[in-house]
């Protein structure tokens, strides 16, 4: 087939690898992107594939107490970046426990798909994902910091 037609003969070679055992497509990214801190470490039993770690970054920025595709942005840049492990921003367990309106919240099941989606990309790239689950205690409120 011609260009022109709109038809392409594909020649496997030039196409990228999926990552394998997830049900959507994400590209596997061989041989792996960046080069800073390759040497793995392994903590506890867990084997992280580099030594750089996202710190925990509140975002204030979930829709409507749902992890936003802002989230997926965010934390999934660092991922294909292949740092060794990234962490959800602090997460509400309770809706009076959160600093504000908008942070991570995960106190209902429909809270899950949303978060799943930014840990499930994570993993695809063969990250080590955290949530780190919150409470604000007497510094929670209903206002936006
Ligand atoms: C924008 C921003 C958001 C943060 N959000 C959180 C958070 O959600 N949870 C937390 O424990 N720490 C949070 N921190 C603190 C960082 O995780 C980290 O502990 C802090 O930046 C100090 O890091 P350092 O000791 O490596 O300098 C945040 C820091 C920044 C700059």
């Amino acid at each position: 087939m011609s260009e022109s037609s709109g038809d392409y003969d594909y020649n496997p070679l030039y196409l990228a690898g999926s990552v394998p055992n997830i049900d959507v497509f994400f590209p596997i990214n061989d041989p792996l992107v960046g080069s800073l801190y390759p040497s793995p470490i392994t903590l506890k039993g867990v084997t992280f594939k580099k030594r750089i770690f996202v710190a925990l970054m509140c975002m204030y920025s979930s829709n409507k107490e749902y992890t936003a595709d802002w989230h997926l942005v965010h934390l999934g840049t660092m991922a294909v970046r292949r740092v060794g492990a990234i962490c959800m921003e602090a997460t509400a367990v309770v809706a009076e426990g959160r600093i504000g309106p908008e942070d991570a919240s995960l106190w209902a099941d429909s809270q899950i798909p949303p978060l799943q989606r930014v840990v499930r990309f994570g993993h695809s790239q063969g990250i080590k994902v955290g949530v780190q689950l919150a409470h604000a205690g007497r510094e929670a409120s209903i206002f936006s910091p």
